[in-house]
């Protein structure tokens, strides 16, 4: 193979299918500071710098970037690779600025480098996957960007994803079932995370037999691979996901349904909206996005309901109360940590600091949301917090499509779930739970749940 690949730019992203440029930018950079030693470095903006990739950030998240919004909101960095710098952005304000102004923070690389600069930065790409993966709507700005996402947009509205009701509440009552009679179950793998990728499935017409396939498919997809053996190994899945994606394309095309996938490739045939690569690449998009994210709010906000039992209380006396709750679970413990990384289209102020054409930016969702300048009392979970102005689902022209569906799904898995087993509790160590290695999400490996089974 002689493309090897690793997450560039967005090495801090979600849905990184820009995993497919071959870059030394991803290299991980073993001499990070640990976060003790943050602590106890003077407030000197060279001298500093934050941890925010090792197990000990991942467990203290919240109060690293506390640290920031204090000293640094708008601070440049190494990115993962350690060589790369990026700028991270931590406060509400500055966060929300830089998704909303798509006029000077782009996605598109295209928009702001040449080819020989993008090869420089970002080495090549290996063709066939970049073709397969990356040509979606988050890599796109502008009049190609609304393109895009206008060909999906209504099967994606609050209406529509509304009749999907009944299917997903018999989705979650069919997993419950499963293990109900256990005591127990590891709640990720059992629950958060079958739950939405069968419904994704579904909605595009999908078949997923194996199910820990597609987990699979998908780790390699927003899992930052560092060595060489990561790299390859990622590679391989990848190949295989787009082979399974022109497969199961080239037989719709045979027996079309009534379903998204082919009114998709409807479209793609009519030749002058869609074009192959695009149709691929939206699939993909679609099916990562579909389901990564919302594993996280279903297992996160099952864990902060199980560390408040007050709250906890509260929903099961009154389940009307869960949609508003699921707002302040979506604030409270962001399942997107930092969007997709941006770049800086134009010289531009920002914060009082200078940004100039080309510079890398990470706006941390899962920051703005904790910032107390927002929202007062930020570190509680207030499940009635009137305004709740997160930013969970992103803001501007990348809000999130799927947002509609993610609410409704996250609706109703805790009230089946907390219906059918009132006395769930966790069955582990709290200080044992580990969070994924993934810089995109903030996602539980494994949560571990019990009750008396009836
Ligand atoms: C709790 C669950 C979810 C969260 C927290 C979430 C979060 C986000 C965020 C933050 C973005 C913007 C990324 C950026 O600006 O870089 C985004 C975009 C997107 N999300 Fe979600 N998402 C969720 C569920 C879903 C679901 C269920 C779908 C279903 C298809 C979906 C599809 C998309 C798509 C297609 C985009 C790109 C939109 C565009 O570029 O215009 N998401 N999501």
């Amino acid at each position: 193979m002689n493309n090897t690949f690793v997450h560039p730019i967005d090495s801090d992203s979600i849905f990184q299918c820009a995993t497919l440029w071959k870059s030394k930018i991803e290299l991980y950079n073993g001499v990070e500071i640990p976060l003790r030693q943050i602590e106890e470095t003077p407030l000197m903006t060279t001298a500093r710098k934050y941890e925010l990739y090792s197990h000990e950030f991942r467990q203290n998240s919240y109060a690293v970037f506390g640290q920031m919004r204090a000293n640094d909101p708008v601070f440049q960095q190494m990115g993962l690779d350690g060589t790369t710098q990026i700028w991270f952005i931590t406060r509400y304000a500055e966060v929300q600025q830089v998704l909303l102004d798509d006029e000077h923070f782009v996605r598109d690389s295209g928009l702001v480098y040449n080819a020989e600069e993008r090869e420089k930065i970002f080495g090549k790409a290996d063709q066939f996957l970049d073709s397969m993966l990356n040509n979606h709507m988050l890599n796109k700005d502008g009049e190609n960007h609304r393109r895009l996402r206008s060909l999906v947009g209504k099967a994606f509205t609050p209406k529509v994803i509304q009749n999907m009701r009944p299917r997903i509440e018999m989705i979650a009552g069919e997993l419950l079932d499963r293990v109900q009679g256990n005591g127990k179950m590891e709640l990720i793998s059992d629950f958060a995370f079958p739950l939405p990728i069968t419904v994704i499935a579904e909605l595009l017409g999908i078949p997923i037999h194996n199910q820990n396939q597609f987990r699979i498919w998908s780790n390699a997809f927003v899992r930052p691979a560092i060595s060489e053996e990561e790299q390859q190994a990622a590679f391989l899945l990848l190949q295989e996901f787009a082979a399974y994606m022109q497969k199961l394309v080239a037989d719709r095309r045979l027996h079309p349904r009534d379903d998204l996938l082919s009114g998709l490739i409807h479209v793609e045939e009519a030749g002058d909206r869609l074009n192959e690569s695009e149709l691929f690449s939206m699939l993909s998009l679609l099916i990562v996005a579909g389901h990564e994210t919302t594993v996280s709010l279903i297992g996160n906000a099952v864990l902060a309901l199980l560390q408040n039992p007050e709250v906890r209380e509260k929903i099961m006396m009154n389940p009307n109360l869960i949609p508003s709750a699921v707002e302040e679970f979506l604030r409270y413990d962001s399942p997107v940590e930092r969007p997709l990384t941006r770049i800086v289209k134009e010289d531009i102020t920002l914060g009082g600091f200078q940004l100039k054409r080309g510079d890398l930016i990470i706006p941390i969702i899962g920051s703005a949301n904790r910032d107390g300048a927002q929202f007062p009392t930020a570190d509680v979970l207030d499940i009635h917090r009137k305004p709740n102005s997160h930013i969970a689902f992103g803001k501007g022209a990348h809000y999130c499509l799927g947002a509609p569906l993610a609410r409704l799904e996250g609706e109703i898995a805790l009230r089946v779930l907390f219906e059918r087993i009132p006395d769930l509790t966790l069955d582990i160590a709290p200080e044992e739970l580990e969070w994924r290695d993934v810089p995109t999400f903030r996602s539980l490996v494994q949560l571990p749940v019990k009750w008396t089974p009836r």
